[in-house]
């Protein structure tokens, strides 16, 4: 299902369902260090749904067994919470999602645990970079590939592999609607997109090739030459001349 226009009520129930999100990912990251666990996470914002009577739409969506997906290191998407240490320098990338009276929002980041080499912080900051480099293509009567060619633009400036399996993508009243956002592509072409309609754009960039492989688990996406992976994910609401970031961490 293309992603619908959404009525002034449900984008003002997206507005509350990202911040929820928001405001839980924020805690996340104050709280991931060395030595903490997937699982530990998971718990914790199973939690933190629960006191802001929120759900957590990831779970149980085809089968996936947790409210939030932790991918470490050569891990894109998609990884499943254990009860594995992190390690100082590990690169972890949260992504999550939160349904609130009805409505989806989703949003993903990655970040360094404990101290950080430079190489790893500029990665990351070139991918989120990426991110809002699409989003600022974002407005009434954008198409799908005016998006898609300014993410591609910036990862190609910093030389990262851009993962071509996975894509951004409507959003509001499922997980997934369509359109695919693509994080690679061309200008003026692509579905045309309106005002009213939400969009979850994620570029997922690699520190070497873009090949990826399922691990046998069914779920866990990885880079087939074992390089580091990052993500970075908003929903957002297109408006007449620009757009609204939902899951925006200073709401
Ligand atoms: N945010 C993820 C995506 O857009 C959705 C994960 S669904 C899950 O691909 F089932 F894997 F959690
Ligand atoms: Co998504």
């Amino acid at each position: 299902m293309f992603t619908r226009v959404k009525t002034p009520n449900e984008i003002e129930n997206m507005r509350e369902s990202g911040r929820i999100l928001a405001s839980i990912l924020k805690k996340v990251k104050e709280i991931t260090r060395p030595g903490m666990t997937g699982l530990e996470i998971s718990d914790f914002v199973d939690e933190e749904l629960k006191k802001r009577s929120a759900t957590g739409p990831f779970k149980g969506y085809m089968g996936y067994p947790h409210a939030i997906c932790i991918s470490v290191n050569d891990e894109v998407v998609h990884g499943i919470p254990n009860g594995r240490q992190f390690n100082e320098g590990d690169v972890v990338g949260f992504d999550f999602g939160v349904k609130y009276k009805g409505m989806i929002t989703d949003s993903a980041f990655s970040m360094v645990v404990g101290k950080s080499a430079k190489t790893k912080k500029q990665f990351l900051k070139a991918t989120e970079q990426s991110l809002y480099a699409g989003i600022e293509k974002v407005k009434d009567g954008v198409r799908v590939g005016d998006i898609s060619a300014a993410i591609q633009r910036v990862l190609d400036q910093h030389n990262l592999g851009i993962v071509r399996e996975l894509v951004g993508h409507g959003v509001g009243h499922e997980v997934h609607e369509d359109p695919n956002i693509p994080n690679y592509g061309m200008v003026g072409k692509g579905p045309l997109l309106k005002a009213g309609m939400t969009i979850a754009i994620e570029p997922m960039s690699t520190l070497g090739g873009y090949r990826v492989k399922m691990d046998s688990d069914g779920w866990t996406i990885r880079t087939i030459d074992g390089s580091l992976s990052a993500h970075f994910e908003h929903t957002v609401l297109i408006t007449r001349n620009g757009y609204e970031i939902l899951t925006a961490w200073e709401n």
